[in-house]
């Protein structure tokens, strides 16, 4: 149930593994696309994967949740993958699309079913639609599995994990078959021996996932926080995130210092999580993530900032071109871009701002019309007064500052992800500026 980011992905590696799997999805488009063995979004390796479960014939895309009534002669799982965006005007988020395809399910759901939630969700969720289940169709059950993919790798993240979470219901016979059912879906990776398989209640196992994206968001958030340290004291961030990283109870990943973390999720679980912990009376225990998302929101400004102050003070007259749309590599999501934010501020700021991106540009421009978008590089960057790096592609990553210079009208680069060699841009007569690093 759910075919977006995470259930197209998880269907497609289901019926690799050799499952009779339907995707259903109330999007038509999304179906039409996904029937024609079609990604509806940027994956890398997920064209090849959807191709060859198609042409297995173990997996099929419909609208009609009819389709999944069977006869009860074998056991049926049903993994709710759908979205759980941020409520508007509020932190918390909106179940609305999990409680209706649980309600959705109801009508074919046949003892000894299992429900499988995927979606992340506030703590608490998992007991409500289990007795919600039980009640409607009793001897079906509900194991709580949340999903570690990250956008970019999510065929590798979900074909080999690093761990494999169940929440299981409290009764220790149901709890029993329910693992069980599991273990059967994930034999391929669990086969493997190496990746961990941890159990849980459910409520373990909802938090299990805030918990990991409140931590990343907060990794990030740390080594940004660092960066103003950095940037007031003349010190350079990229070489104490480095150095800090060595130490293994730190660890280097995740402190990629910059303009901070945007997307369909560390954004709005952070929130959501403040936001559950408030109604459970355990508000002060997360208020430091109030900071973490400030940290983040701050990183915006400060991009818009250094680039005026680059400019001499104004946006008015002035060409910009920003090098990504996506709110990281890899990727066509531009939900709560940082990359768009700060496009989106300086346009408002008078400048002419021209975006850029290999995979975005068509939601860029769906979600944000006023900027102007254009597919390569050099005639983004044609006549402009100052270049923005805002999502690290490899291709930009890539770019020979000796001819990009050739094309600008001011040799003014910004490093909004530490991705550039700075020394080869100065060497190439670029004025290179990054957030948390000296001027010279
Ligand atoms: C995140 C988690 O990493 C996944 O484990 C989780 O399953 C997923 O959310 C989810 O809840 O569905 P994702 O949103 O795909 O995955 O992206 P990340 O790779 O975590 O990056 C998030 C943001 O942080 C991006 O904007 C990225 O540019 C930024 N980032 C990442 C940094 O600014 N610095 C870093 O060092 C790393």
């Amino acid at each position: 149930m759910g075919c977006g980011y995470l259930g197209a992905v998880h269907a497609a590696c289901m019926a690799d593994f050799g499952h009779e799997v339907i995707g259903v999805d109330v999007d038509e488009r999304k179906i039409a696309d996904l029937t024609r063995a079609k990604a509806p979004f940027f994956e890398p390796g997920l064209p090849e994967l959807l191709q060859r479960a198609m042409d297995s014939g173990r997996l099929s895309f419909t609208t009609d949740v009819a389709a999944l009534a069977h006869d009860g002669a074998a056991p049926t799982v049903h993994f709710i993958c759908v979205g759980t965006p941020q409520r508007a005007g509020e932190f918390a988020a909106d179940t609305t699309y999990v409680d209706a395809a649980v309600r959705a399910l109801l009508p074919y759901l046949r003892p000894g079913d299992l429900v499988v939630g995927k979606s992340t969700v506030p703590v608490g969720t998992a007991a409500r639609l289990a007795a919600m289940i039980s009640e409607a169709v009793p001897g079906a059950m509900l194991a709580w599995n949340p999903e570690f993919l990250r956008e970019g790798h999510a065929v590798q993240d979900t074909q080999r994990p690093d761990r494999i979470v169940y929440g299981l219901p409290a009764d220790p016979d149901e709890a029993a078959r329910t693992k069980a059912l599991l273990d059967e879906v994930y034999a391929n990776p669990i086969a493997t021996g190496t990746i961990p398989v941890l159990t849980s209640d459910y409520a373990t196992a909802e938090l299990v996932k805030t918990a990991a994206n409140a931590f990343l968001a907060t990794k990030i958030s740390f080594i940004n926080a660092m960066a103003e340290v950095c940037e007031a004291a003349g010190a350079d961030v990229s070489a104490l995130a480095a150095a800090i990283g060595h130490d293994e109870r730190i660890g280097p990943k995740f402190l990629g210092a910059g303009l901070g973390f945007g997307g369909g999720c560390l954004p709005k679980d952070i929130r959501a999580f403040m936001a559950r912990a408030g109604e459970l009376g355990a508000d002060q225990a997360l208020t430091f993530l109030r900071e973490v998302d400030a940290i983040n929101m701050r990183r915006r400004t400060r991009m818009v900032d250094l680039a005026r102050e680059v400019l001499h003070g104004t946006f008015l007259g002035r060409k910009v071109a920003v090098l990504g749309a996506a709110f990281k590599p890899e990727s066509d999501d531009i939900r709560d871009s940082p990359a768009l934010n700060v496009a989106a501020q300086i346009r408002l700021q008078g400048a002419e701002v021209v975006v850029t991106d290999p995979a975005a540009l068509e939601n860029a421009r769906r979600a944000w019309p006023d900027l102007h978008y254009e597919d390569k590089v050099e005639v983004a960057c044609d006549g402009a007064d100052v270049v923005l790096l805002l999502t690290e592609w490899k291709q930009y990553k890539a770019i020979d500052p000796a001819q990009l210079a050739g094309i600008v009208r001011a040799r003014n680069v910004l490093d909004g992800r530490n991705a550039l060699d700075p020394q080869a841009w100065r060497a190439a007569g670029w004025t290179y500026r990054a957030l948390g690093r000296p001027r010279v």
